[in-house]
């Protein structure tokens, strides 16, 4: 079995659709063990608790640096096990030290069809508003492994969205987790579950 952890910041809607695609077998072996948020009012905590799914709040703030927060995190994965981090909407740059201990074995969902609309400063709905400034008609979700660099790992899946006319950010960032985000995440999740070297 594929144990993952799955770190948040917000709303957990991207952790719900990993929830609910468990809970349809849509998965693999693979199994949320545990889910880490670095703020004690995220919704995401909500969501873990009425899955019944084991959750912790582990805060940088917390220590004296993100060093020591990065082996804090890194120690309480790997005491339940964990062979595959998910960044769903994480919004901490995590360091080196992390990657480190678990290199290979993270993925993060963004919000754009990378290599647009990525890299720092952009987050949440700030994407979508750079993507409706600059015009484009295609966007869409990318599922990629975490490296050093800021979304700069190789990707794993893609799915494009189209923008509509009269769009606004809130509108166009719910068609891109409706249509993309909630669709790659789960499904690139049951991927690397099948993978032998991943576990
Ligand atoms: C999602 O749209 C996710 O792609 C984005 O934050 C949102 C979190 O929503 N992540 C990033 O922008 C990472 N750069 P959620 O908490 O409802 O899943």
């Amino acid at each position: 079995m594929l144990k993952i952890a799955v770190l948040v910041s917000g709303g957990g809607t991207n952790l719900q659709a990993i929830i609910d695609a468990q809970n349809a077998g849509g998965l693999g072996d693979a199994r949320i063990e545990l889910v880490v948020s670095n703020k004690d009012d995220a919704y995401a905590l909500m969501r873990a608790k009425e899955a019944g799914i084991p959750s912790k709040v582990i805060r940088p703030k917390d220590f004296p640096d993100k060093d020591l927060y990065g082996a804090a995190l890194a120690r309480e994965l790997k005491e339940c096990g964990t062979g595959l981090v998910v960044l769903a909407g994480f919004l901490v740059v995590l360091p080196p030290v992390f990657i480190d201990e678990f290199a290979g074995k993270i993925i993060n969902i963004h919000p754009s069809l990378i290599p647009s609309f990525c890299g720092e400063g952009f987050y949440g709905l700030k994407v979508h508003e750079a993507a409706l400034s600059r015009g484009v008609k295609i966007t869409g979700a990318t599922v990629h492994f975490v490296d050093k660099g800021c979304d700069t790992g190789p990707i794993i899946m893609q799915k494009a969205v189209e923008v509509l006319e009269g769009d606004t950010p809130e509108v166009l960032q719910r068609r891109v987790m409706e249509q993309a985000e909630w669709v790659i995440l789960p499904a690139a999740i049951k991927k690397l579950a099948e993978r032998e070297e991943i576990r």
